[in-house]
This record gives structure tokens, C-alpha cells and sequence, in this order.
């Protein structure tokens, strides 16, 4: 028997990287997913592996820096049982030379997007009878890494918002909980080059995460095997935040 037969997923940013590796190991555990990006292309070919495999998705379309899109997202999905909140930018450089503009992308993709989605779908949850979200944060959210201000900022508060959704809707019937990865090789870090070999370079396990080990435990978080984990912020970053 599958995982997550019946259920429901939305995966922001199902197009590329992380959320494309969860969306396919939510489907292969039987969850029907609908995948959200901005790139139709992209979706449309992360549906047909997912479809090859035997599984069931859909593609929607929504650009996260768009309050409406995002309340028009939520809409769409507003019947889902699992709400992975992943798509994320990750700009880099110094703080004093990052435009006003990207910090606010940054913040309306990472933080406000995941706190509008969560608003209007956590509730048809409870309705429902419960529900599960997952975040995704970052281990720069955990310590001060210079060139990544913002971003690790948008993340921190990410990880707040998990918490406090876990004391929020916990009660409800609705767990809240997040991973932090480290390095991942995704469509995303290809571009990084010399910085992300930096930051791989001070990882214990001494190398970079694939896509499905972040989502192997997104779909833990998702799976009744966590039936009691709630308000977790959970490192999946080869123990760098342990060191
Ligand atoms: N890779 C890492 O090393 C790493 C480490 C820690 C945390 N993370 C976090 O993990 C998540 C996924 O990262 P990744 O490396 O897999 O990224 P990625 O390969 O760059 O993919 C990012 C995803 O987010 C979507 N996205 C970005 N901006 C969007 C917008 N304005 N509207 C809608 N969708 C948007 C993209 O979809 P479209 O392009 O189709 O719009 C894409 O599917 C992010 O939250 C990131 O911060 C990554």
C-alpha cells in the first residue's frame, strides 16, 4: 500500500530542483500533486515523469510574487492535505550592493507567498479533519553567512512561521513542520559556481545533497510515520549546523 494514496499535495516550485524531487516522491507514495512554478515548459515535463511513472499530477501555473496569483493558487488548491511550501530565490551578494527590488522578490516569494498560501489553506484543513504543511528553510537561516543577508533573513522567518503554525494549527489537527538542506545540486546552484563550492567545502559529509534527500524527508514530514513530529525544524545538511 502506498504512503499517501487519496491525498492531496501542492508543492510550490514543483518545476526545478527540490520541489521537482518531492512532487516525484509524493506521487510514487500514491499522492495525486499539483506542481506550481511560473514555467509552463518546465511543469509540463515534471508532469509527464511524474505520469510515466504511473502517477497523478497537474500543473498550475502562478507566479509567487503576485499576492493574486497567490491567492488564485490557493483557491485552486484549496482542497490539498499536504502543502509543501518550497519555491524559494536565494539572491546572493553584499548587503549594501542588493536592490531594493530583489529584497523585496525575495521576501514576497519566501516569506509572504508561503504565509498567504498557509492562511488560506491551513483552515480547509482543519474543515477537513487535518492536514500537513512543510516548509522549506535553509541552514543559513541559522547562522549569519556574509553575501547571503536577505535571504537568510526571508528563511529565519520561515522557520518562525513554522512554529508558530505548529502551535497555531496543532490543536486543529493540522502539523507544521520544516527541513533545512544544505548545498543541494539543483537547476538553481548549477549557476552559483565558486561560492556554492565554498559552502560545500565546510560540510561535514564533504559534498553536496541530491534533490531526493531533501525530499525523502519532506515526505516523512508528510506521512503518518510523523504522526507526533509538530514544530520541527529539521537539518538535512550532512551536519553543518551541528559543528
Ligand atoms: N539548493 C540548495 O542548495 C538549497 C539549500 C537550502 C534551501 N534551499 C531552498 O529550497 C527551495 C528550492 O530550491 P532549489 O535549489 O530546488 O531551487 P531552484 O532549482 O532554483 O527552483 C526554484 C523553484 O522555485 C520556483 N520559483 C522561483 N521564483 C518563483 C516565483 N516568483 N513564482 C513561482 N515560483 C517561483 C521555480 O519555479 P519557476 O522557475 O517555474 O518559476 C522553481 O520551481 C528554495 O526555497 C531554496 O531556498 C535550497
Amino acid at each position: 500500500m502506498h504512503e499517501l494514496s487519496g491525498q492531496r499535495a501542492l508543492v510550490t516550485g514543483g518545476t526545478s530542483g527540490i520541489g521537482r524531487a518531492t512532487a516525484e516522491a509524493l506521487a510514487r507514495e500514491g499522492a495525486h500533486v499539483l506542481i506550481s512554478g511560473r514555467s509552463e515548459a518546465r511543469g509540463a515535463e515534471v508532469v509527464a515523469a511524474i505520469e510515466a511513472e504511473g502517477g497523478k499530477a497537474e500543473f498550475v501555473r502562478a507566479d509567487l510574487q503576485s499576492p493574486d496569483e497567490v491567492r488564485a493558487l490557493a483557491e485552486r488548491a484549496a482542497d490539498v492535505d499536504i502543502l509543501v511550501n518550497n519555491a524559494g530565490v536565494f539572491p546572493g551578494g553584499p548587503t549594501h550592493e542588493l536592490p531594493e527590488a530583489t529584497f523585496d522578490e525575495t521576501f514576497a516569494v519566501n516569506v509572504k507567498a508561503p504565509f498567504l498560501l498557509t492562511a488560506a489553506i491551513a483552515p480547509r484543513m482543519v474543515e477537513r479533519g487535518g492536514g500537513t504543511i512543510i516548509n522549506v528553510t535553509t541552514m543559513v537561516a541559522e547562522f549569519g553567512m556574509a553575501g547571503l543577508s536577505a535571504y537568510g533573513a526571508s528563511k529565519a522567518a520561515v522557520a518562525l512561521l513554522t512554529k508558530a503554525w505548529a502551535a497555531e494549527y496543532g490543536p486543529k489537527g493540522v502539523r507544521v513542520n520544516a527541513v533545512s538542506p544544505g548545498p543541494t545540486n539543483t537547476p538553481g546552484t548549477e549557476a552559483l559556481g565558486d561560492g556554492f563550492a565554498a559552502i560545500v567545502s565546510t560540510i561535514p559529509l564533504g559534498r553536496a545533497a541530491a534533490p531526493e534527500e531533501i525530499a525523502e524527508t519532506i515526505v516523512f514530514l508528510a506521512s503518518d510515520k510523523a504522526s507526533y513530529v509538530n514544530g520541527a525544524v529539521i537539518p538535512v545538511d550532512g551536519g553543518r549546523v551541528a559543528v
